[in-house]
């Protein structure tokens, strides 16, 4: 495993060992232990969209571990592509630091990042997925509920990155997913298709939130307008109408279910304030362990990695 771009590219047996890896990192922490596994090792960090959760728990993590995280945003180095081919600038921070790690808008960039670079490329979020998000999700989910085995998930809104990294870790990881999106907005086909031909029947849609979240252990939203879309928002805003998690359709949903959300959540439409703050929510949980599985990836990757 060199890089992380997606989940339906590792193993299961990788995914659970990145778990496992999460879990001891993080119960080392909380303990006030250290693990100084990348002393004197670098990140370089692109992004060509904001980030809060995924800047800071990535650059903790280095620290953590007794590396170091260098942000770089556009108005540094230039947007990827335009200013130097993203296959120079892979080619160059290879000779410099010992990973990278990149939040872009598409996701061929990274893919061309990995193929370019002798170091590990880390899959910070692109239009297409997240994996980074995804684990940090199951990861929580385990914490709240015991086990991912036979998990259901209903998935509310815009088939998107996330919707689609959570088909993938579904699939890898023996769980049940319900996306309920409005037409137009599906997760495509393929990606439906390579999460059931991954493990049959894992992934099903309904234009029902209703239904979705029937039997369902977590209820799972994201923004209807993601980072890129700004210019459909208003459209996307009547499109979604009547796919928002709210009280009422917490009420439909078993007393057990867990509410959470990737964040950033905006109030009033995906999700209601209420839902975000309810004692269902595991939002603020599944945040933090953004940056437990961050040191999991990062030691797993990055230990035994030189620059070019
Ligand atoms: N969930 C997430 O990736 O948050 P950021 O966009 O703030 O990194
Ligand atoms: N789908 C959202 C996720 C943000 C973490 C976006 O791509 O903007």
């Amino acid at each position: 495993m060199k890089d992380f771009l997606s989940i339906i590219q590792c193993s299961t047996d990788e995914l659970l060992d990145l778990l496992r890896l999460a879990r001891e990192l993080k119960a080392l922490y909380k303990k006030g232990g250290r693990d100084l596994c990348l002393a004197g090792k670098t990140l370089a960090m692109l992004f060509e969209k904001a980030s809060l959760r995924t800047r800071l728990s990535f650059q903790v993590a280095m620290i953590d571990l007794g590396g170091y995280a260098l942000n770089l945003k556009p108005d540094d180095i230039g947007i990827i592509g335009k200013r130097e081919p993203a296959k120079d600038m892979a080619r160059v921070l290879s000779r410099y630091v010992h990973g990278i790690m990149a939040r872009t808008f598409a996701h061929d960039t990274i893919v061309e990042f990995a193929h370019y670079a002798t170091v590990p490329v880390i899959n910070a979020l692109s239009d297409w997925s997240h994996p980074c998000q995804a684990m940090a999700d199951v990861m929580t989910i385990e914490e709240h509920l015991g086990k991912l085995n036979g998990i259901k998930i209903a998935y509310i809104g815009d088939g998107n990155n996330v919707a689609r990294s959570l088909a993938f870790v579904a699939a890898k990881l023996s769980m049940q997913l319900v996306l309920a999106s409005p037409e137009g907005y599906d997760l495509d086909a393929d990606s439906i298709q390579l999460a059931n031909d991954t493990q049959a029947g894992c992934v099903q849609t309904t234009r029902d939130p209703f239904v979705a979240v029937k039997g369902a252990d977590v209820i799972y939203t994201d923004t209807w307008i993601s980072m890129g879309q700004e210019a459909e928002k208003e459209q996307r805003i009547r499109q979604f109408q009547g796919f928002q998690v709210n009280r009422e359709l917490l009420d439909a949903a078993p007393k057990h279910s867990r509410v959470m959300h990737c964040l950033p959540a905006y109030r009033g439409m995906e999700i209601t304030d209420d839902a975000v703050e309810c004692p269902q929510s595991i939002i603020f949980d599944e945040a933090e362990n953004r940056l437990h599985f961050q040191r999991a990836l990062l030691k797993k990757l990055l230990s035994g990695s030189m620059p070019h």
